[in-house]
């Protein structure tokens, strides 16, 4: 087993003191009737265990001399693994995966609370398995009630997502691994998606290229639904649908990465159907490109998190001004936000285990976190023009050019100990790259 699930749990087991920690395993989820999506851990669950099984808890419990880290499992089932496939049972789980105690999942109830009841806080994420937050609330409350008498137990629960954001806020180096081969696999598939799109095809075609290289190359599928939108749909931020045929004055906004290992790539690239931006995407397309350059200029160590976003939105405001997309003051104008008519989004996040992934921004003061070596982020402004337009009063009507254009360009890029890197380098982004495809 990689080492790094052992570490990850030490670090975890120092933080919460004389406090417990219960992770749950995802549930499997319906997809219609009796057919389920296929599985997916829980990442917190994951990054803890490297045990990729439903049905399964997880208890980290420091103060417990013997048992500090704790699973349950299901039991090895000959019919049941006919039909749903592998499990590794009781004793396969406690050889591989370092736990010093391993129970089916069926006694739960039993072997709990010897895990819970001398703990001074439980750690726990409510919300995705209403069964077990029951159980915990129930032994909770039992506990409190014998507190008086016993002078000890969990006097508190705290959300076990926000105990984890600080760990996956940095990633180790086999992490970077796997996200470097997510990425890799990702920039292929977009370079052959800029080679094949021309007008006449459609985006479902771009998309079932794209999809058909991440699965080809050993990926898990797409990282999120791939967004592969021409022309007026690229003005959607989460265009789906994918239908469109595409015509020779559209611009394309792709935006997909897949997933490797449970890691994610996260890239959007926008260029031309047809051979030339028109002079308006042109525009456009350079004041993205130029804000998101900002951006990642200020993806720094140390650099608080909020930099890159006001970094990008000077850019994109100031640019919309010259061109006289809006009127008025910049800063006011940001201030006001009505930049976000036609940058309506954050320009990024911490990418991972989850697309959107772990990591708190702001401390309780209000002042932003710094971004420290190990982080992985998007960089990802962009502009949208809907063809629905409707100036807010005060600014100008567009004229009919300016409508219907979204332009987003994102990358993925890993703070390091002097500055960063784009990992997603191989992909380009020059204006002249989006003219000279394939
Ligand atoms: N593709 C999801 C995002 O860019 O956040
Ligand atoms: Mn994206
Ligand atoms: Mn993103």
């Amino acid at each position: 087993m990689n080492p790094d699930y052992q570490q990850r749990r030490q670090a975890v087991l120092a933080a919460i003191g004389q406090g417990t920690a219960i992770f749950g395993s995802a549930p499997t989820a319906v997809m219609h009737n009796d057919v389920d999506h296929p599985f997916r851990q829980n990442s917190d669950f994951f990054y803890l265990t490297g045990f990729n099984e439903p049905g399964a808890i997880a208890i980290l419990a420091p103060h417990h001399g013997e048992h500090q880290f704790v699973l349950f499992v299901r039991p090895k089932d000959k019919e049941q693994e006919t039909w749903s496939g592998y499990r590794a049972g009781v004793d396969l789980a406690k050889e591989k995966y370092g736990a010093h105690a391993v129970y089916p999942i069926e006694e739960l109830a039993e072997k709990l609370p010897q895990y819970v009841e001398n703990a001074d806080r439980l750690y726990y994420h409510f919300g995705d398995d209403a069964p077990l937050d029951q159980r915990i609330l129930s032994l909770w409350r039992l506990l409190l009630g014998k507190y008086p008498k016993r002078g000890r137990g969990p006097v508190a629960i705290e959300d076990s997502r926000l105990l984890m954001q600080q760990f996956r806020r940095v990633k180790s180096a086999s992490e970077l691994d796997q996200m470097r081969t997510a990425i890799a696999i990702s920039a292929k598939a977009h370079n052959h998606a800029m080679a094949m799109a021309r007008p006449g095809r459609y985006e479902y075609e771009i998309q079932a290229e794209m999809e058909h290289i991440f699965r080809l190359e050993g990926a898990l599928g797409p990282a999120y639904p791939s967004i592969v939108a021409s022309g007026v749909n690229a003005c959607i931020l989460h265009y789906i649908e994918n239908e469109r045929q595409m015509e020779p004055d559209d611009l394309l906004l792709i935006d997909a990465g897949c997933a490797y290992g449970y890691y994610n790539a996260d890239i959007t690239r926008t260029f031309p159907v047809g051979e030339r931006f028109t002079p308006e995407q042109r525009i456009l397309y350079e004041l993205v490109l130029e804000a998101q350059l900002q951006a990642i200029e200020a993806v720094q160590p140390g650099r608080p998190f909020n930099h890159f976003h006001d970094a990008a939105t000077r850019t994109i405001t100031e640019g919309l001004v010259d061109l006289g997309l809006l009127q008025g003051d910049v800063a006011t104008l940001i201030e006001d936000k009505k930049h976000k008519a036609f940058f309506m989004h954050g320009t990024g996040h911490f990418l991972g285990l989850d697309v959107h992934d772990a990591g708190t921004l702001r401390n309780p003061d209000k002042t932003w976190q710094p971004f420290a070596p190990g982080n992985v982020v998007t960089v990802e402004p962009g502009i949208y023009i809907s063809p629905n337009y409707e100036p807010e009063e005060g600014q100008p009507v567009l004229d009919a050019r300016w409508l219907g254009i979204g332009i987003r360009i994102e990358d993925d890029v890993l703070v390091t100990q002097t500055g960063h890197e784009i990992l997603t380098a191989a992909v380009p982004k020059s204006l002249a790259a989006m003219e000279e495809r394939g």
